[in-house]
Parts: C-alpha cells; sequence; structure tokens
C-alpha cells in the first residue's frame, strides 16, 4: 500500500501495544483517598465486552465511585454496573474504608447510564432506606430503568447538601452526557465529581492521579481520552462547552472523573483538553489529514499511495484506515482530530459503498464537521456513490475539493490528479488557523 502513513499507524499501534503491557499489569483496586474521609472507590474492566455495545476497550476502561463521609451523613456519588465483578470490587473497598453499603446514607447519581447505575436494584434491594438523589430529569429514568421511586428526591442547580464537615453542591450539567446529567463540587476539598465530564477510556491501577503517572502513561491517558470523548462526548460537544463555562466560576483543586485518572496536579490540563476537544467539532483541528478508504476489487486502493505521496510532500501526518477492517471507534477518534478527510470508495449498488456510508453516519451522528475534504473512488456503471457524498458533505459543511472519480481502473492521470488533490488538501489544512 502506501509508505510512510503505513508506518506512521504502525509505529502508533506498536507504542500502543507496549503501554498496554506496561498498564494491564495486576488489577487490584484499593480505596485511595483524595482528601480527609473523601475516597475514590473504583472498579477496572477489562477490554472482553464493547463499551455501550459499540466502542472497543482494548485497554480497559475505569468505573470511579466516590465516598464521602462527613460527621453526620456518609454518601456516595455514582455507582457502578456489576461488570466482570465490579459490584463486589466496590463493595471491599467500602469495607477497606469502614463502611457497608448499608451504612451509606445518601446516593448522589450524577448521571442514569447503566455503567453508573447498573448495581441499583440490587442496592436497594439490600438497603431500601437509601436516600438517592439525582437531578428532576433524572427521577423518572430510575422508575424506568430499575423500576422504584420511593426515597428518590430531585435536587435542584446549585442546591446544597450538608453532610456535617463536608457539603455537596449539585450543578446540572445538561447533555454531559444524557439530558439528566449533573456533576457533583464538594467546596471544602474543591473536589469536582465530574462524572463522564473529563473522562477517558483505559484501566486505572496504582497510579491514580495525573502526578503519579509517568510521561508514558500521560501520554497514554491523552490518547485514550481523545478516543473517550470522540466516542462517547463529541455529540454532545456545544453541551461540554456549555458546562466548562459555567463551571469556570468553581474554584476547583481536584477533577475527579467517573472513567480515568484523578486531576490533581493540573485539573486545568484536563479542562484545556476538553476545550481543545469540543473546538474541533467545528475546525480547525489538528493539522492532520484522516484518510479513510474501503475497496473491493482494488481499484480504489491503486490511488492510496498517490494520495498519502501528495500528503506526505507536504509534511502532513495521517491517519489511515481501511474500512470495514479498522472499527469506527478508530476512525471517528482520528477524523476528529483531524482538520481534513479524505474518503476513498466505490460505488455499490448505486450509492455509496455500505460500511463507508456507516462509517459517514457515525461522523455525521458525532457532528464532525467543517473538514477540508475529497473523496476519490472507482464505479463501473453509471456510478452513484458521489451524488450521495455530495448531499452528505453538504449536509457536514465539508469543503470538499473537487473529486477523483474514475471509471474502472484509474489511469495515470486519475492518479496524477489524486496526488495533486492531496498537496493542495495539505497546504490548505496547514493554512487553515483560528
Ligand atoms: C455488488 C456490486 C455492486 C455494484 N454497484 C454498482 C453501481 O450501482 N454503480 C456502479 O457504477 N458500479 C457498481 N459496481 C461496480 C463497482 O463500483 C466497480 O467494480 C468499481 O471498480 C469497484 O471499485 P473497487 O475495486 O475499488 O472496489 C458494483 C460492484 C459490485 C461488486
Ligand atoms: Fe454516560
Ligand atoms: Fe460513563
Amino acid at each position: 500500500m502506501d509508505v510512510s502513513g503505513t508506518i506512521y499507524t504502525i509505529r502508533r499501534s506498536f507504542l500502543r501495544d507496549r503501554i498496554n503491557i506496561l498498564l494491564l499489569r495486576g488489577s487490584n483496586v484499593k480505596p485511595v483517598a483524595l482528601a480527609q474521609d473523601i475516597y475514590r472507590i473504583s472498579a477496572n474492566i477489562g477490554s472482553r465486552d464493547l463499551f455501550e455495545g459499540i466502542w472497543p476497550i482494548p485497554n480497559g476502561v475505569s468505573l470511579n465511585s466516590y465516598l464521602v463521609k462527613g460527621s453526620r451523613y456518609t454518601a456516595l456519588i455514582d455507582l457502578v454496573k456489576d461488570w466482570e465483578g465490579a459490584a463486589g470490587s466496590v463493595s471491599a473497598q467500602l469495607k477497606d474504608t469502614g463502611c457497608d453499603i448499608t451504612d451509606i446514607d445518601y446516593l448522589i447519581l450524577n448521571h442514569m447510564e447503566p455503567d453508573h447505575t447498573g448495581w441499583l436494584a440490587d442496592v436497594k434491594q439490600k438497603h431500601p432506606q437509601l436516600k438517592i438523589l439525582c437531578s428532576k430529569r433524572a427521577v423518572p429514568l430510575v422508575e424506568a430503568f430499575y423500576g422504584f421511586s420511593d426515597q428518590v428526591q430531585a435536587v435542584s442547580d446549585g442546591e446544597t447538601l450538608d453532610l456535617g464537615g463536608k457539603q455537596l453542591v449539585f450543578y446540572d450539567a445538561p447533555n454531559v452526557h444524557w439530558p439528566e446529567t449533573m456533576v457533583t463540587y464538594e467546596p471544602a476539598s474543591k473536589i469536582l465529581f465530574s462524572c463522564d465530564a473529563f473522562g477517558s477510556f483505559g484501566q486505572v491501577h496504582e497510579a491514580v492521579f495525573d502526578d503519579q503517572l509517568s510521561d508514558l502513561e500521560m501520554k497514554f491517558f491523552e490518547g485514550e481520552t481523545l478516543r473517550y470523548y470522540a466516542n462517547i462526548v463529541s455529540s454532545f460537544s456545544i453541551f461540554v462547552q456549555r458546562a466548562i463555562k459555567k463551571l469556570s466560576a468553581l474554584d476547583i483543586s481536584i477533577i475527579a472523573p467517573s472513567h480515568g485518572i484523578i486531576w490533581r496536579k493540573n485539573p486545568a490540563s484536563i479542562i484545556t483538553m476538553y476545550e481543545r476537544l469540543a473546538s474541533y467539532m467545528n475546525g480547525p483541528a489538528e493539522q492532520e489529514v484522516t484518510l479513510v478508504w474501503s475497496s473491493m476489487y482494488g481499484n480504489t486502493e491503486a490511488l492510496v499511495d498517490a494520495v498519502v505521496s501528495g500528503l506526505d510532500a507536504e509534511s502532513v501526518p495521517v491517519n489511515i484506515h481501511r474500512v470495514p477492517q479498522d472499527h469506527v471507534s478508530y476512525v471517528l477518534a482520528s477524523a476528529w482530530r483531524s482538520s481534513g478527510i479524505i474518503i476513498g470508495m466505490p460505488t455499490y449498488e448505486y450509492r455509496m459503498f455500505p460500511p463507508m456510508y456507516s462509517v459517514l453516519d457515525v461522523l455525521e451522528r458525532s457532528h464532525v464537521m467543517n473538514r477540508k475534504a475529497f473523496r476519490f473512488g472507482s464505479y463501473g456503471w453509471s456510478g452513484g456513490a458521489q451524488k450521495q457524498f455530495d448531499e452528505f458533505s453538504e449536509k457536514m459543511k465539508w469543503e470538499c475539493l473537487g473529486s477523483v472519480e474514475f471509471h474502472g481502473a484509474p489511469s495515470r492521470e486519475d492518479r496524477e490528479t489524486a496526488y495533486g488533490r492531496a498537496r493542495e488538501l495539505a497546504q490548505r489544512v496547514k493554512q487553515w488557523t483560528l
């Protein structure tokens, strides 16, 4: 296939595998103190299942709950899904802190998605008097998912729960990730329990805080934050921006999300990272190109190397994905961070090649808007993919260079045009700044 683009991709996955080996060693999770009487209680999920039934998690994911012990009341912020023994692990860690699930007075549900609530029915059975606090929009969801409503109480935006010496203040953060989502803030320790916001994929072991991570591990989490953001949060980027603006009024020392590491050395860095990722929705993103291609019989494929050479000539990095071979999770993460997108795709039954159609559908749902783009591809009869692609790219506000569409196998002229288009696209990507 191509020259340096492949090398670039191989290097990246080699690095990822090396880091995997480093990180997946040992999985004993212990409660970790964030401040006096405030603990992270966490479960590491392996890589067998797809997250949300769709996204691969080759490096696993952590589900974090937080225990806050006041002088009068004890609260647990967010729960887990009983997934790969997570509930048992959480129970054991609670015991390590001298607490049983039945000792919890308040369960705070920042977000109703089952990765943070799945264990709820069982907990309710064990502890019927447990008081559950959640946003107004979450109340009917408790009933819908878990079939009960007693002891469930809505809290309003800015409302405070006094635990004795510690307070919890609740702020609505709608659509980060579901409509009912809120975050919880503890003013004495200045900890923000942000639930899905500022989260990432990847298991967390002994190094729990940003200041305990090596540079290599930090790089790993940056990658896992990007893929988590692109896969789970990107559709809601406008709401992420709103939530960040709203929370900027808080004095935050520690960001404690419900997935991934805790940010205490530099909480601003994960906020900045999320702000940057949210801004990619409308471009410019990074000065990179994502090349996604598919081919049945090699005709479209025959132009891949010319396209990559054009990008190389301009020294613009390229993320190369072949579909359906590469999972859309990775294609989306690359596309999210790239200012340029090139689609290589033949016509299939008068329309776009189905696996590429499916990828583009995900890019649309995730709002990968305003990109510099073009398409190349082969057809055999009367075409059709280009017309459908034009409709798609107009909807996505992609600024498209002329496509390189050809009948059957590409000619030498087609190769030269594809090379030239790729160079031109790379130049536009480099020139595109805010
Ligand atoms: C199942 C199937 C359906 C196709 N449908 C169309 C079509 O609707 N219109 C068309 O112009 N070509 C159609 N073609 C022809 C392909 O677009 C053509 O063979 C093209 O060269 C394939 O490019 P590739 O080698 O990159 O896969 C079809 C081919 C196959 C195998
Ligand atoms: Fe979620
Ligand atoms: Fe989540």
